[in-house]
């Protein structure tokens, strides 16, 4: 038996019904807020990720499948969507028809990380970036659809974490002190902050190592390094989350492990046990300089991301199933060959009018054939034999009120869509139908 790559995992059963539905609420809200979908390549040049040799963060430095084509080409399996949505703002000058593009994506992304719950190798994630404005207002937006969909995921006990890394100068100006603090205690710095501390002194807050040291607490606070302007932007968030009823938290540690973010970051963290320390379900913030890096003009950007499995797994946990139970409208039961050809006919007329429909293709007993109609949670189960069949009939029972009765084989389709519009339910979750 050969098993599947170590990180990796099979969806199938009930739990792919819950990935589309997951997937659907999240189309909805992108909906309502207005941002269009876009579908990069799963693997891109690996420059689109390998940008900066200065790059200090474990998903570039550590954690990317990087390898060669047939023809020598360095490519990457993507890490993140941020990177590959920005090349493709550039390489297809997006900003030229739409000077505000409000894009998002879902797909698999790769990290070569060390497995555990709620992290895996290949994992999905769901992102949105606003890319063109630089109002903190679109900073609020984006954490705003973070909140809806969590909220109408319904879930709940969500903390926001935000805080602001500034503009450039503040940053600067941030780095130098952080400098001379660390650099006080570089013998009891673990090997990643020693160089951290070379490249970027921001991300040593980060250190899952050298978090608890004493040191660490006593570091300078990155708001009393903010110049004017980066304050008072990052006060305009703040004020325009007051009025959203959203509860967050400031937190001035917060730099996030990616580097190319400037100004608002933030996290949205889920308080399950079950998810140890991956309780960080989504994140994001502002990133003014990756365009331009990426050969763009300069254009400013924003967005967020969230772990799917993460979001199915604080779902499942919090007693949200997303999807009570496999539902169909028809289980035929056919007793014998002719029956069963004669099913294939009107499940045919069924399905195209919009309703689902099932037959046993193992052609198993009465009583099997019963258990498998109960088992699809059929609302309507039909039963065909011979006698029935040769006399232009089909017994049906309705599994809701237990009503069973004989109707004309011509009339099956009719007779359900009758008594589900009397639901005024005429097919409930069928598209085709409704189109
Ligand atoms: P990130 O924090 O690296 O940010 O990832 C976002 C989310 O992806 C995490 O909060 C987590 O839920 C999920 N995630 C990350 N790694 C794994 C893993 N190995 N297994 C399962 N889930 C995982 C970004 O990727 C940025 N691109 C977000 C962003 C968008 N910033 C601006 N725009």
């Amino acid at each position: 038996m050969i098993s599947k790559p170590k990180g990796t995992y099979d969806v199938y059963g009930l739990e792919a019904k819950r990935w589309v539905k997951l997937e659907d609420v999240i189309r909805r809200v992108c909906t309502l807020f207005n941002y269009q979908e876009i579908r990069t390549p799963i693997f891109e040049s690996s420059e689109v990720f390998h940008r900066d040799v200065n790059d200090t963060s474990d998903m570039v430095t550590k954690e990317t499948y990087d390898f060669k084509d047939r023809s020598d080409r360095g490519l990457t399996l993507r890490p993140e969507g941020t990177a590959g949505v920005a090349r493709s703002f550039v390489e297809n000058k997006l900003y030229v028809n739409y000077p505000v593009s409000k894009l998002f994506y879902m797909g698999p992304m790769f990290r070569y990380e060390r497995p555990q719950k709620g992290r895996n190798r290949q994992f999905n994630q769901f992102g949105v970036e606003a890319l063109g404005s630089d109002s903190p207002l679109i900073d609020v937006e984006v954490i705003s659809l973070g909140a809806t969909l969590i909220r109408a995921l319904g879930l709940k006990d969500v903390t926001v974490k935000i805080n602001s890394l500034g503009d450039e100068e503040s940053r600067s100006a941030y780095k130098n002190v952080l400098i001379n603090h660390f650099s006080k205690y570089k013998d009891q710095l673990c090997s990643d902050c020693l160089n951290r501390l070379e490249k970027n002194p921001l991300r040593i807050l980060d250190c899952k190592v050298d978090r608890d040291k004493d040191f660490f607490k006593t570091a300078p606070k990155i708001n009393d390094y903010l110049n004017d302007y980066s304050k008072k932007r990052f006060e305009t968030v703040l004020e325009a989350l007051d009025g959203l009823d959203l509860s967050y938290e400031v937190d001035y540690n917060l730099v996030r492990g990616l580097d190319y973010y400037c100004h608002t970051v933030f996290e949205l963290e889920v308080d399950v046990e079950e998810f140890g320390a991956q309780n960080v379900i989504g994140a994001g913030g502002r990133y003014d300089k990756l365009i331009s890096d990426l050969g763009g003009p300069q254009t400013p950007g924003v967005g967020m991301a969230f772990g799917l499995e993460r979001l199915l797994l604080a779902t499942n946990l919090s007693g949200k199933k997303l999807v009570n139970e496999d539902q169909i409208h028809a289980y035929f039961i056919a007793l014998g060959e002719n029956a069963a050809k004669e099913t294939v006919k009107i499940m045919n007329v069924c399905r195209i009018g919009g309703l689902s429909c099932d037959m046993d293709y193992l052609s198993g007993s009465l009583k099997s054939q019963f258990k498998k109609a109960d088992k699809n949670n059929a609302r309507f189960t039909f039963i065909l034999g011979d006698d029935e069949l040769n006399n232009f009939k089909i017994n049906v029972k309705d599994n809701l009120t237990d009503e069973q009765e004989t109707i004309s084989l011509y009339d099956v389709y009719t007779y359900m869509i009758n008594k589900l519009n009397k639901e005024n339910n005429p097919c409930s979750g069928c598209n085709l139908k409704k189109e």
